[in-house]
């Protein structure tokens, strides 16, 4: 006996649930999503959705009692980060004991908070991480049709060139130049176009407005305005936020239910709820839909749930580092906040890496040239449930990050040799520190594709239980992840659409 019952059930609304929700609604299949986080949409009392990076309030981040920006300090000193009350914001940073993980909370998930970097990744290790999927088939027509339907674009090469706010990505992609390496365009997802009326004086700035991390107010096509407006518009799906699913059992008839904790805005605990489903698909992200299988099997509601539940986790080789310009080459204290340039090293045999060319919006002149590295990192981790607090927790030692961190020594120490520059130690804490290794924006991992699951996502011992997003894949895929996420979306849904579900 349950209470409300709906034929599909969703759990997130990141990449790979909007996908799969759009898809199921385009089939005429009803479906419930059920989201954290709140939906953004409603102007605050300064006119705006979400707070600026520079001067953030509660809006900000995920019930906490101040900020947690990634980039901490300036010259050793604690900035950057700020008191606020505790709140729904949109920002969240999970700290495991040795890994901080950055998430997106809201109707969007990731799409709301990050950087847009819209990248495909390179064909051969994209078959070396997921020799189970027909790569053909995923370059010929998923991964195109993920980058129309998100809406990826290139900055205008002529404007790039001469713009100020992209100064920044010029100065870096000299320094590269001198050390051999190849800097490129990279797509994403804030309409380039957009931001050069931005510059042009003639729209409300968001990305030369340092908006980023905390949300966009204009420019960006995140999920919400992409696949998620097209999910709602088939009529068939509804999204209910403020709802966290915290427990799944399964019924003799086969009827998957749901336990919903609703709160508000402001974090006060409303009744809890019981949704019945007959398709359940966890879109819920790596640490979401991992966490929610993990308990399921150790408290014994999904008892059949595998040992490969939970393992295979990685932050997909993320290190962050800063080097110092010298004095003749300034990065501008006008910097767009949206990356439109990667550098691309991920021939070197030895230590592969795939960096994104990262703004520093400061407001001011810094000289600091800001990277975020993918690294090849064959570590893993592994999530458990600790039964005495019912918490489900992520078994990563910091010593695992070592082979990333080494790959991005080796990285950058031929760039400041090339350049006769230096890193900069003062970002990441009061400590001094090179590299930013204690955090990552790309979990990846927890349920893999092929070993938690078949080859599409369905989850080994259970009919009609999927997982769709970056739980599949295992732990790196050598660029920002979320194309791949969602062209990986695209194709298991079709596959489930066509030989699954009754309809
Ligand atoms: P995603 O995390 O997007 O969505 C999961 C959703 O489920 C969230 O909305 C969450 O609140 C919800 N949820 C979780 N548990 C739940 C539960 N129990 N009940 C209900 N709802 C639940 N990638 C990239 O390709 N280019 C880039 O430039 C960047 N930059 C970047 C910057 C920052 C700051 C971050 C944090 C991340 C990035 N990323 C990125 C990573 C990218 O955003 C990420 O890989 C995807 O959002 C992951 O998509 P998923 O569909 O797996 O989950």
């Amino acid at each position: 006996g349950s209470g409300a019952f709906v034929p599909a059930v969703v759990v997130g609304t990141g990449y790979g649930a909007a996908v799969t929700a759009l898809r199921l609604g385009e089939a005429g299949v009803a479906t419930l999503m059920l989201e954290t986080g709140q939906l953004w949409n409603r102007p605050g009392p300064d006119g705006k959705v979400f707070c600026g990076m520079l001067d953030p309030d509660r809006r900000s981040t995920w019930f906490k009692n101040r900020t947690e920006a990634p980039v901490a300090s300036f010259l050793w000193l604690d900035v950057v980060n700020r008191p606020v009350q505790p709140y729904a914001g949109v920002l969240d940073r999970v700290n495991f004991g040795q890994m901080g993980v950055y998430v997106g909370r809201g109707v969007g998930g990731g799409s709301l908070v990050n950087g847009g970097i819209a990248a495909t990744p390179r064909r051969s290790y994209f078959e070396e991480v997921l020799p189970q999927v027909d790569a053909g088939e995923m370059y010929g027509r998923h991964f195109p049709r993920a980058l129309a339907m998100l809406g990826a674009n290139e900055v205008a090469a002529d404007w790039f060139e001469r713009t100020e706010w992209y100064r920044f990505a010029r100065v870096a992609r000299e320094a590269a130049t001198k050390a051999g390496m190849r800097t490129r365009f990279v797509p994403n997802i804030y309409d380039f176009a957009y931001m050069r009326r931005e510059a042009a004086g003639e729209v409300p700035k968001s990305a030369l407005a340092a908006e980023v991390l905390y949300g966009s107010n204009h420019g960006k096509r995140s999920l919400d305005k992409t696949y998620l407006a097209a999910a709602l518009g088939t009529g068939k799906v509804t999204i209910e936020t403020l709802h966290r699913v915290t427990k799944i059992r399964r019924e003799k008839d086969g009827t998957y239910v749901l336990t919903a904790e609703p709160i508000d805005a402001e974090g006060r605990r409303l009744a809890p709820k019981e949704i019945g489903c007959r398709y359940l698909f966890l879109g819920a992200g790596s640490l979401g839909s991992t966490e929610l299988l993990v308990r399921a099997r150790d408290t014994g509601t999904l008892p059949d749930l595998g040992a490969e539940v939970g393992a295979g986790w990685g932050p997909n080789g993320n290190v962050m580092a800063g080097r110092a310009n010298r004095l003749l080459h300034p990065t501008g204290a006008r910097q767009s906040a949206i990356a439109a340039t990667c550098i691309d090293d991920w021939d070197d045999p030895a230590a592969p890496v795939f960096a994104d060319v990262a703004p520093l919006p400061a407001g001011f002149e810094t000289g600091i040239s800001m990277y975020l590295a993918v690294t090849r990192n064959p570590e893993r981790g592994t999530f458990v449930h600790d039964r005495a607090t019912d918490r489900v927790g992520l078994r990563w030692e910091r010593e695992q990050n070592a082979p990333a961190v080494a790959a991005a020594k080796s990285f950058f120490d031929r760039m400041n040799k090339a350049n006769g520059t230096d890193y900069r130690y003062d970002l990441f804490g009061p400590r001094p520190k090179a590299f930013g290794d204690d955090f990552c924006y790309h979990p990846l991992g927890g349920c893999v594709l092929g070993r938690a699951t078949d080859a599409y996502g369905r989850v080994a011992g259970y009919r009609h239980l999927y997982v769709n997003d970056g739980a599949l894949i295992p732990g790196s895929i050598g660029v920002n992840p979320f194309v791949t996420i969602t062209a990986l979306a695209e194709r298991n849904v079709e596959r489930v659409l066509a030989e699954d579900i009754a309809r």
